[in-house]
């Protein structure tokens, strides 16, 4: 008989990338969306996997504590991936209590309910390099201390620590994976490098004039997305519930992230002043990106670069997508999408 899992946050990039995954593997997928007032079910489209036979979508949302108990007893899974979040870190600054709710509360009530109904139920919980904040180790790794430094990561943080102690405390198969950036054509909109790559392609077709952007100068660990949703599986395939960190153990600039970007557009850029001020024009002198501080955070993660040693020894894990394939990848399908509309 084909395994059960249910994915929380399959609408969102890494559920639908995982989605795909385990119904290649043969699995019975469900996928738990909350109700909005316009299905977005574009991933699951985009990926062709929308009305795969073995795929169910349920309407529930996780920070309902009896509709994540009755799921989990109705379904009677084999593994549950925690992929649920307001993982937006601006946003966490704004609504810090709905953050925490869906991101620290949702991951107590999936392993409440697994507690209760079946204690033999694999769990995966979405952590992040977020968490890690601004701990002034050069590279991080699972033994890295934690240094939240958004509502977002301390959110994250307290669902990271809730299933180390439930694994301890009852035996659970918990674990999580504290993933580094991870990156797809399937990005939401607001994050960074798909905005990047969306407003250069506008720009390349003469959609707009300029990208707006915050904080040139934080550097981050981006991979690709699909490489890092095999990892999750492989994570609950192992002999014991450990935390694993995934990541690329390379590092860039938002900066050097639009240059590559305008390189691949055949748009040569120059960049001028410095601070809020600074700004980068094309040949002919259109200014192609500024500053809007409107972007920058109350604080910021300065410099992410992951240790995925223990994944790559333990699990075989070994992602392949470097930043130029990503970039290329990423601002072709915008291409394409702006072309269209
Ligand atoms: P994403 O695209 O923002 O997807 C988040 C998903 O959570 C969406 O499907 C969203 O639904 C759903 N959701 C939000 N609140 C919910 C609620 N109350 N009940 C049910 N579903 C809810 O995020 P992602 O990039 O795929 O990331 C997946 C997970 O990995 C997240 O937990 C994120 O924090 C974590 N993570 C991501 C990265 C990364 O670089 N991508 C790195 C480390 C960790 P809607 O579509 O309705 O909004
Ligand atoms: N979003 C955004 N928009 N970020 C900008 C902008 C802008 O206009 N300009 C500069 N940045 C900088 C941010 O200040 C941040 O330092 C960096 O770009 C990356 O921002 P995001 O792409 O929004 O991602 P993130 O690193 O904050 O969070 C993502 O990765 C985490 C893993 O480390 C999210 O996917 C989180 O959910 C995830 O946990």
């Amino acid at each position: 008989m084909s395994k059960k899992a249910i994915i929380t946050g399959i609408t969102g990039q890494d559920g639908a990338y995982l989605a795909a995954l385990l119904l290649a593997k043969g699995y019975a997928v469900y996928g738990i969306y909350r109700r909005v007032s316009t299905p977005n079910f574009w991933r699951l489209r985009a990926l062709g996997i929308e009305e795969h036979a073995a795929l169910t979508l349920i309407e529930t949302d996780i920070t309902d504590s009896s509709a994540v108990f009755a799921l989990i007893e109705s379904i009677e899974p084999d593994e549950i991936y925690n992929l649920a979040a307001q993982s937006f870190v601006p946003s966490s600054f704004t609504q810090p209590l709905a953050t925490m709710h869906t991101n620290a509360l949702g991951a107590l009530h999936l392993l409440e309910a697994i507690r209760i109904c079946n204690p033999k139920i694999r769990f995966y919980q979405a952590s992040t390099s977020e968490m890690f904040g601004n701990t002034g180790s050069p590279t991080q790794n699972e033994q890295s201390p934690f240094c939240p430094c958004s509502p977002y990561a301390t959110s994250k943080l307290y669902a990271h620590w809730l299933t180390i102690n439930y694994a301890q405390s009852y035996q659970l198969f918990a674990c999580s994976g504290i993933l580094f950036n991870h990156e797809s054509p399937l990005r939401g909109i607001e994050f960074v490098t798909r905005k990047i790559t969306d407003s250069v392609a506008k720009i390349s077709l003469g959609k707009i004039e300029c990208l707006e952007l915050g904080n040139l100068y934080a550097k981050r660990d981006w991979g690709f997305a699909k490489e890092y949703v095999e990892g999750m599986w492989q994570m609950l395939q192992y002999d014991t519930p450990e935390t694993f960190v995934l990541a690329t153990g390379k590092s860039y600039s938002i900066k050097e992230f639009v240059e590559y970007c305008f390189t691949l557009a055949k748009i040569p850029i120059a960049w001028e002043n410095s601070g809020a001020r600074e700004i980068a024009r094309d040949e002919r002198g259109i200014v192609r990106v500024r500053i809007n501080p409107k972007y920058y955070r109350p604080s910021d993660v300065d410099c992410l670069i992951g240790d995925a040693s223990k994944a790559r020894k333990l699990l075989g894990w070994n992602p392949s997508c470097d930043l130029q394939q990503l970039c290329k990848l990423m601002l072709e399908s915008d291409m394409q999408h702006n072309l269209r509309s």
